[in-house]
């Protein structure tokens, strides 16, 4: 198992060339989003949005508002995750299946609801945090599932928010957070790039 983690987060390349032949099943696309939402967020706040873009139509508009960027053309499909704003608004719901399995008591709940509300409603801030946070975690975790079904895939922040939003009608409460392109990979992708030392970035306390 460990093995298996390793070799993922070891082989996975931020993808630029797709082969535009080769598509990715409905099933696929929905079972990466599935997965993506199994990653952790404040509160289980699930304060996350995912669009999935596929048609050529869909991706010459992506295209327009990410710099040109061809790979959103040549991916089979491209997620915009999105992170919402006002998360603690919606924490009753997004709680419920954990309260109907019994894995959450109706106390632990009113203390997270009551919590969240106290911490962000006049906190902006914080609000934006949580969801560059969630949003960013389900991408990592929809990277490696993709990476997992043989798919490759690309982290993208070079696209311009006010338009992706305008484009694909997000709401005042919902941030594009980050592009990931998936797909079967193209001649002529870099491999994974060397990283810094660890002495660079691991600090002992
Ligand atoms: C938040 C984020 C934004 C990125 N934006 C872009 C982008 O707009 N266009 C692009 O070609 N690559 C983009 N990349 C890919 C990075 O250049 C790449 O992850 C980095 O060079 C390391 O590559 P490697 O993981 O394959 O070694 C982005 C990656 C991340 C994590």
């Amino acid at each position: 198992m460990f093995n298996t983690v390793k070799t993922l987060i070891e082989s996975r390349i931020s993808t630029g060339r797709y082969d535009a032949s080769r598509p990715v099943s409905d099933e696929a696309v929905t079972e990466l989003v599935r997965l993506a939402t199994r990653a952790p967020s404040a509160y289980n706040f699930q304060n996350w949005k995912f669009i999935t873009v596929r048609s050529p139509e869909a991706k010459a508009r992506l295209q327009a508002v990410s710099y040109g960027q061809r790979q959103v053309v040549d991916a089979p499909v491209t997620f915009i995750i999105c992170g919402t704003l006002a998360a603690y608004e919606g924490l009753p719901q997004a709680l419920q299946p954990a309260l109907d399995a019994g894995i959450l008591q109706q106390a632990t709940v009113d203390g997270w609801v009551a919590q969240a509300k106290d911490n962000h409603v006049a906190n902006p801030q914080l609000q934006r945090d949580e969801a560059m946070r969630s949003a960013s975690l389900a991408a990592m975790t929809l990277m490696f599932a993709a990476q997992g079904m043989g798919l490759s895939t690309g982290a993208m922040s070079g696209f311009d928010p006010a338009g992706v939003a305008q484009e694909f009608g997000l709401a005042d409460h919902e941030i594009p957070v980050i592009l990931i392109t998936a797909g079967y990979p193209a001649e002529g992708n870099w491999p994974q790039k060397p990283r810094k030392a660890l002495d660079e970035v691991m600090v002992l306390a």
